[in-house]
């Protein structure tokens, strides 16, 4: 029989299972890995790579839809995306985001557009951005059986409101805010929470304080896991990447070589 590779190995020692139980009670034993799609071949490569779990985020705006920000997404483009990563087959937990302004107008018109998103695209559960004001919005959903994974710190929703991208966490009020934030969504029932560009002291101290992981992006080491844009992690942009991203490889860069070669062999009629 055929030895099994080093990452099959890999894969295997951290057996992933589809569930937010299990995703939740990964808290305290080991890392949670988590990495955004938004199509089936991602979601393929990704899902083989051993991931717990997909995020479908909004960000699927600004890596491939050409948007400045992620508020131009709607919620067809997420159920769109959502479905074509549910078509890969993923073994693990399918995440999708709620785009802008869908929490905000009627708690009927959030539980028909997480209905979409898990009948229409397939996903587990959803993640919403926003801390205690989306608490009762939260425990509705969840008495519902949707799942829920929070979000807060920096919310990429409230970019124009907040004038940019930028740390949370600098200063005790701000610190304590954040621990409201994360305690409210607790309560709320969520099975884990995401933790965008929080100072990383305070998002240990948070991570210590609270019942479900604390998902850390831009976050520091110390969360319970990490989870970053895929498209970053690989190199494939053409607008650089976060401060706090080391990409793993220049994938923009190989296709740029790639495509010019082609170009040229096929005007030389090499091709
Ligand atoms: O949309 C997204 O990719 C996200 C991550 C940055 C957590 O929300």
């Amino acid at each position: 029989m055929a030895k099994p590779s080093p990452r099959e190995r890999e894969t295997k020692r951290h057996e992933v299972k589809p569930t937010v139980r299990y995703l939740a009670e990964l808290k305290g034993k080991r890392p949670i890995v988590g990495l955004t799609a938004y199509d089936a071949i991602m979601g393929k490569l990704i899902s083989d790579a051993g991931v717990d779990f997909i995020l479908v985020g909004d960000s699927v705006g600004t890596t491939l839809l050409g948007y400045d920000t992620t508020i131009p997404v709607t919620i067809d483009d997420m159920v769109r995306h959502t479905s074509a990563v549910r078509r890969s087959d993923p073994g693990c937990l399918v995440v999708a985001d709620l785009p802008f302004g869908e929490a905000s107008m009627s708690f009927d018109r959030l539980l028909e557009s997480c209905r979409r998103l898990m009948q229409e695209g397939g996903a587990d559960a959803v993640k919403l951005e926003g801390g205690r004001d989306l608490a009762d919005d939260v425990e509705k959903l969840v008495a519902t059986g949707i799942p829920v994974l929070g979000h807060i710190g920096l919310l990429p929703q409230t970019v124009k409101a907040i004038g940019g991208y930028r740390k949370f966490g600098a200063n005790r009020e701000e610190a304590e805010s954040l621990y409201t934030d994360a305690i409210s969504l607790e309560e709320a029932g969520c099975f884990a929470i995401v933790a965008e560009m929080i100072e990383s002291k305070v998002a240990t101290v948070l991570a210590s304080q609270i019942s479900p992981p604390l998902v850390g992006i831009g976050s520091g080491p110390d969360c319970d896991g990490q989870i970053l844009v895929t498209q970053d992690l690989l190199g494939l942009t053409v607008k650089g990447v976060p401060s706090f991203v080391s990409p793993y490889a220049n994938l923009a860069r190989d296709a740029s070589v790639a495509l010019s070669r082609y170009v040229g062999d096929v005007r030389k009629k090499r091709k």
